[in-house]
């Protein structure tokens, strides 16, 4: 059988690289003591020269190979190296690989010496002179160098399994008749027997995962390097986004009595298929709504372990309640993509690359690039389609026509998309996926389908919208934030209401570290609807209202009527999932809401608007009748839009109090004042209550902050060390005394961890912006308890305690 060693731990580094360091001899006492995952370089959070990590670097790696691993081979597998490596055991090249964003596999079994202290040693080259993709023109985003992912050993024998492939097929008819979530359906597996001999047989089981007892699916005799196998599972329990449901299934390879090797395989059994009026899963249409995703994180760039990539996949799915994630622009670690199968989202992967196709050495890169990427993520259940176009380059037939080869020939279960953003493009694919960029504030929210793809037959997909036409920070002024928001609203309802496209991805999930060309001048892309330290702005609370396990009541307003040009709030929107919100100024209550009013129906939970700041107060004061209604319409205008600003609409009321109820000037701007304005005497306090099912699940208070609170909240607490280090994400938000984030609050945050069983990575001392910040602790192979300590000047220090494991 096959044991699989971790080879994270004791990695040496330099910056230096010198061909010496690939030898044995070389004293690599200089070198720093790493971890893997590994950057070259960390950088700052924004204002930094991106050249900082392009240079060739090298790593060594000592490690005993055992005695009684003689006589088997012991494969070396290096999951993530940016961007250019070139590998040395024993000073003797064991293999190379040219792309940062996926797996390669080395025998190193001729290289090593049993029994002994053997070495890995790395030639690695994060230039982006290299001429592979996404390199040779510009690229709006970061491409971090570093031994990125993780490292291992598998110890197997010369007779081995190699690789097993399992996919579904579930028929029209086994659909039509099955149950809500089961249905029969054929299992069929692809399995790669290296050194395999006619006499062998394979052998399939299968259980659910989390079950116990394997159940056995069939026995069949090996048939050359390659054997289909067929199976049928009757009334299997299909995986959706709502039922993520995983199987595991045992491949045996026999001979005789004897098994030889056996691999587990974990497969989702479902049917997913673009056709040209939508996407479908097990025969039933669904909207993808989606955003993208890239795999940087603050100061490390791509290396972090498992527990930060799998957070974002279930910030994605939790907070942002989205059932789709398209990871632009290059296959992301196995670890999210895990995260993604067991708890549900969709995943649009695609080959690395932006913009940009280079020559024929490049090209021929891109393709290997693409069956690297489906022979490595194939069995990920959670993938619904390959990306095989470079993001958004252009036509060229030849090159497309391989990828689309490659990706067809290596996976007949799903179907090919490629991004483009141009209209009536060459169409290779099975599904034509576009960047839709038209909404610009005042255009609709999207493109029909018609107008962009060259076959109105074949399925559309938008593959991003917005980012770039509207960036916007976490710290912008309240109208920017709002606006952002709804743009995010505007083109869902769009493309909600546009039964042919298939859905949408938004640009984009965090804002991210990118090249001087692009970003506003600090190196950020202040692109994502959360910030880099994944903290909400609130285009965030239009995703998370499409959910309903967590219950979301946000305001676009502090209600300052001073962040606004001429005092004039404009217009308010409440973001919630809630069935109703009921609204209260300084206890009086004023109107319940429904999304009865929203002015964007077709999507989950759209904004809804305040419209209305009176309620019945004029009624209590005497008002009453026609009287009461003009003077209500008058002041609400008046609130929404300010003295200045009042719409033509509102001038009959106007007029109507003046000449008709004599309304006085004296009497009109009380009423304003005591109603609207908010100016002077005691504060004015909002209360919004959000109800679900009868029961208020949420409230939200606004009225003048007397206290900064800082708030900080770690994605778990209890971290262990397994095959490496393990980092927790802490966010930090300063808060007034009701909970609300105080967007302009830029103020020091000063961090401690205490005692020395964690490390933080980046700074000791952070700002905030927009209120907002975080850090990241980090184990160290130690265990027991620490402290992180958060201090600012003003409140009071807040603290996480943690538990190492
Ligand atoms: C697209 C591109 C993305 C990102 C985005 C910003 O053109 O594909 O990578 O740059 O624009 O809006």
């Amino acid at each position: 059988m096959r044991e699989y060693i971790a080879l994270n731990d004791g990695w040496r580094f330099t910056e230096q690289f010198s061909e010496g360091m690939l030898l044995p001899e070389f004293d690599e006492s200089g070198m720093a003591q790493v971890r893997l995952p590994h950057t070259v370089k960390e950088v700052p959070f924004h204002y930094f020269d991106e050249h900082c990590y392009q240079f060739v670097s090298g790593y060594r790696k000592k490690f005993m190979a055992k005695e009684e691993w003689r006589g088997r081979r012991v494969l070396l597998t290096i999951d993530g190296a940016a961007h250019e490596a070139q590998v040395y055991v024993n000073g003797v090249k064991a293999g190379e690989h040219r792309c940062g964003y996926t797996a390669f596999t080395m025998d190193i079994t001729k290289e090593i010496v049993f029994g002994a202290e053997n070495l890995i040693a790395v030639r690695l080259d994060s230039r982006e002179t290299l001429n592979i993709p996404p390199f040779g023109f510009v690229v709006d985003y970061l491409t971090y160098g570093g031994l990125t992912r993780e490292v291992w050993l598998t110890v197997c024998d010369s007779i081995r399994i190699e690789d097993v492939f399992v996919y579904s097929r579930l028929s029209e008819e086994a659909l039509s008749t099955a149950g809500t979530f089961t249905a029969d359906a054929e299992l069929i597996a692809e399995v790669s027997v290296k050194n395999g001999k006619d006499d062998m047989m394979l052998r399939q089981s299968i259980r659910e995962k989390g079950t116990e007892a394997y159940a056995l699916l069939g026995e069949q005799a090996l048939a050359g390097d390659t054997t289909k196998l067929c199976f049928l599972l009757k009334a299997a329990k299909l995986w959706d986004t709502e039922h993520p449901v995983l199987y595991e299934v045992k491949t045996e390879l026999l001979q005789g009595e004897s098994i030889l090797d056996e691999l587990v395989t974990v497969v989702g059994i479902r049917r997913t298929e673009f056709k040209a009026d939508g996407f479908y899963i097990n025969g039933k249409k669904r909207k993808l709504r989606g955003l993208n995703r890239h795999q940087s994180f603050p100061y490390v760039g791509y290396a972090m372990p498992e527990s930060m990539q799998r957070f974002d996949a279930e910030i994605l799915k939790k907070e942002l309640g989205v059932n789709a994630v398209r990871t632009s622009h290059y296959p992301q670690s196995h670890h999210f993509l895990n995260c993604c199968d067991e708890i549900g989202l969709f995943v649009f992967t695609e080959l690395p690359g932006w913009q940009h196709i280079g020559d024929a050495a490049w090209k021929e890169q891109a393709v290997e690039n693409v069956r690297e990427m489906v022979l490595q993520y194939r069995n990920h259940p959670s993938i619904i389609l390959w990306g095989v176009r470079i993001n958004e380059s252009q036509d060229d037939d030849e090159f497309y026509k391989r990828t689309n080869a490659v990706a067809h020939e290596l996976d007949a279960s799903r179907q090919t998309g490629g991004v483009r953003a141009h209209k009536k493009s060459s169409l290779l694919e099975d599904v034509y996926t576009y960047n839709d960029f038209v909404h610009n504030g005042e255009r609709p929210g999207c493109e029909p389908k018609a107008a962009v793809t060259s076959d109105k037959g074949r399925p559309y997909l938008i593959s991003e919208y917005n980012g770039h036409m509207y960036p916007t920070k976490a710290f912008d002024e309240e109208e920017y934030r709002l606006e952002h928001a709804l743009r995010h609203a505007r083109v869902l309802e769009a493309v909600a209401k546009e039964r042919e496209i298939a859905g949408s991805f938004g640009w984009c999930m965090f804002d991210y570290n990118t090249h001087k060309d692009f970003g506003s001048g600090d190196r950020i892309c202040y692109h994502g609807v959360l910030d880099m330290f994944r903290n909400p702005k609130l285009a965030a609370a239009v995703y998370a209202c499409g959910q309903k396990e967590v219950p979301v009541l946000e305001l676009s307003s502090s209600m300052d009527i001073g962040e606004h040009p001429a005092s004039s709030r404009g217009d308010i929107y409440i973001f919630t999932n809630a069935d109703s919100v009921r609204m209260y100024k300084n206890g009086r209550f004023i109107k319940e809401y429904t999304h009865a009013e929203t002015a964007f129906p077709h999507i989950s939970c759209g904004p809804i608007l305040v419209d209305d700041f009176i309620g019945d107060a004029l009624q209590e004061e005497g008002y009453s009748g026609a009287k009461e209604q003009a003077l209500k319409k008058v002041l609400n205008a008046v609130a929404r839009y300010s003295m200045a600003k009042i719409p033509e609409r509102i001038f009959p009321a106007i007029l109507k109090l003046l000449t008709v109820y004599h309304v006085k000037m004296a009497q009109a701007v009380d009423l304003y004042t005591r109603h609207v304005g908010d100016w002077g005497g005691s504060s004015t306090a909002y209360r919004f209550e959000a109800v679900m099912d009868g029961r208020v699940v949420k409230t939200l208070v606004k009225s003048p902050m007397t206290k900064v609170v800082l708030m900080a909240e770690a994605d778990h607490i209890e971290l262990s060390e397994g095959n490496t280090y393990d980092v927790a994400a802490v966010r930090i938000r300063a808060v007034d005394e009701h909970g609300n984030v105080l967007p302009f609050y830029h103020e020091p945050v000063q961090l401690f961890v205490e005692p020395p069983t964690l490390e933080l990575i980046g700074p000791d001392v952070i700002t905030l912006h927009g209120g907002m910040g975080g850090t990241y602790v980090k184990t160290k192979g130690r265990s027991g308890a620490a402290v992180l300590m958060m201090k600012t000047a003003q409140a009071e220090a807040a603290e996480i305690r943690f538990q190492v494991k």
